[in-house]
């Protein structure tokens, strides 16, 4: 049998963090994932280290990163990262990382949350660090690519590259949380963007309530 066969072979998704507003999106898909039992491949942009900082107060560090996600993602530190087997890191500058290579078995790439430079960079085959070559990668191996623009507003030139990647067979997924599924919070908000972009990729999940035809049926759940 060959390699590629064989089930036992890691079959991660790569999940791209970029340095958009919105690192809750990523922390909450990378849970999800992790709690339906995948295997997660993590790449945060250079850029996204500052939006870490900013958006939780965490240095996020290569050479430390098992603690920094473990405190990203919530939860004492020790538990946490224990969680954490299922998720290898890639620093963004690696171009010998796994996900450089469409011969690396990943299932996918989710870019969450993805800047307007991501769009253009992947959109126009830049690879000019490892999430966008994973994400050229994801495009020409014809695996699923969900891409989770967070900008306000959107000007014609990332309007035109986010219509490139829809043609390239990506998923264009905005951060725009629905309010049809009751959520009254921040995070309920967040999950429910994040819940869509695992639907996306068909991987199971119970971030928010789907509609199930029924005008005003979260509100009155809510009051239940
Ligand atoms: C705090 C902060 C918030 C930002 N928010 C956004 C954003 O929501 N959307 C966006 O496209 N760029 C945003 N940027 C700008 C990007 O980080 C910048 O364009 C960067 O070059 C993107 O690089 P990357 O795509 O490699 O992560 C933000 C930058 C900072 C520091």
């Amino acid at each position: 049998m060959r390699k590629e066969e064989d089930d036992t072979v890691r079959r991660p998704w790569v999940v791209g963090v970029s340095g958009a507003s919105g690192t809750p999106y990523a922390a909450s898909v990378i849970r999800a994932l992790l709690a339906a039992g995948e295997a997660v491949d993590l790449v945060v942009s250079r850029a996204a280290r500052l939006t870490i900082l900013d958006e939780t107060g965490i240095s996020f560090r290569d050479a430390h990163w098992r603690a920094d996600l473990a405190a990203w993602l919530g939860g004492d530190s020790g538990r946490a990262e224990a969680g954490l087997e299922n998720v290898r890191y890639w620093a963004a500058g690696d171009f010998a990382a796994g996900p450089s290579s469409g011969s690396y078995p990943a299932k996918g790439m989710l870019v969450v949350p993805a800047t307007t430079g991501a769009v253009a960079g992947i959109a126009l085959g830049l690879s000019k660090d490892l999430l966008q070559r994973a994400a050229a990668v994801t495009l020409k191996e014809r695996r699923p690519l969900v891409v989770c623009v967070r900008e306000a507003p959107l000007d014609g030139v990332t309007l035109r590259h986010l219509v490139e990647l829809d043609s390239a067979g990506a998923v264009v997924l905005p951060a725009s949380p629905g309010f049809y599924a009751g959520g009254s919070t921040a995070q309920e908000l967040v999950d429910f963007v994040a819940g869509r972009v695992l639907d996306a990729v068909k991987v199971p999940h119970t971030l928010y309530r789907r509609w199930a035809g029924e005008l005003g049926a979260a509100r009155s759940a809510e009051g239940a």
